[in-house]
């Protein structure tokens, strides 16, 4: 199926690692030109477009902060200045500083200050990047946007409150933009991996839990940033056109 994502422009925020890293190489070998966005390691974010350019594919790396909307606003700044449009946003960073992921916390125990930066990190950013790309997908009357949420905003996830109810509230922001923007052309929809082996999963995880959830899923196995992107790609591309306001579990049916 072609994409039609040629000449298109992107931008994955966290593209330098894990599943944003695996969403960008798969939007340029469809075509599509990539804006790479990296919090700090400029040197990931190098790598992932030195692939892109040795592949024929055109990328640039571009700083961005999702606790510093100025730095969000500047970074979609230098993509329009760059290529003048912008097409495709997979909302994917997460701001882990502060979060603790693991290990899991019973409700009664849940301090404000563990549940507090989850609601910042999951909402506040992919808030503020979202806004900021809207002038310009509006211009254009097309724009697709694609966030990067968990299956636990949908299902629940029992000793993990606030990681679920942030990325439950990242979900009113996708129903809402997508009756909101519709009318302009603009598709939002989300994409909710299952665990997904990415180097962050593999440091805070331990590895008798990711064998647990690995034997709970029913492909028995965690999943890999690649098999999660090419859902990622198909929404956000112009083949898309019916598609909007979804929650899409790639979970391997967990
Ligand atoms: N992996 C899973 O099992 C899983 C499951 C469900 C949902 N998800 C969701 O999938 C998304 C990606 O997860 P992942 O495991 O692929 O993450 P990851 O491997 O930890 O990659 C994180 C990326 O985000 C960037 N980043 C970190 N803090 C940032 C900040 N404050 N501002 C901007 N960028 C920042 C990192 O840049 P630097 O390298 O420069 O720090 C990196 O490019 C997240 O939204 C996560 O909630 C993942």
């Amino acid at each position: 199926m072609d994409l039609h994502l040629a000449a298109r422009v992107a931008l994955v925020t966290g593209g330098s690692r894990g599943i944003g890293r695996a969403a960008a190489l798969l939007l340029a070998r469809e075509g599509a030109r990539v804006a790479v966005s990296y919090r700090s390691d400029v040197d990931r974010a190098a790598a992932v477009v030195a692939e892109i350019a040795d592949a024929g594919g055109e990328a640039f790396a571009v700083p961005l902060n999702l606790a510093d909307h100025e730095s969000i606003r500047a970074a979609v700044a230098s993509v329009l200045d760059r290529w003048g449009r912008l097409d495709v946003l997979v909302s994917n960073a997460l701001d882990t500083a502060g979060l603790t992921l693991w290990p899991p916390t019973a409700f009664e125990e849940l301090a404000a200050s563990t549940w507090q930066p989850f609601l910042r990190a999951n909402v506040d950013g992919p808030y503020a990047v979202a806004q900021a790309v809207v002038p310009a997908m509006r211009a254009q009357g097309f724009g697709r946007m694609v966030m990067v949420s968990g299956t636990s905003g949908l299902d629940g996830q029992p000793f993990a409150a606030a990681l679920a109810t942030a990325k439950a509230a990242l979900h009113g922001l996708v129903r809402t933009l997508t009756k909101e923007l519709g009318p302009a052309g603009i598709l939002v929809n989300a994409v909710l991996p299952g665990t997904t082996l990415t180097e962050h999963i593999a440091a805070v995880l331990p590895a008798d839990a990711r064998t647990t959830r690995a034997s709970a899923s029913p492909i028995r196995r965690l999943l890999d940033p690649a098999e999660v992107v090419p859902a990622i790609a198909f929404l956000a591309s112009p083949t898309n056109t019916g598609v909007t306001g979804e929650l899409l579990r790639v979970s391997g049916g967990l």
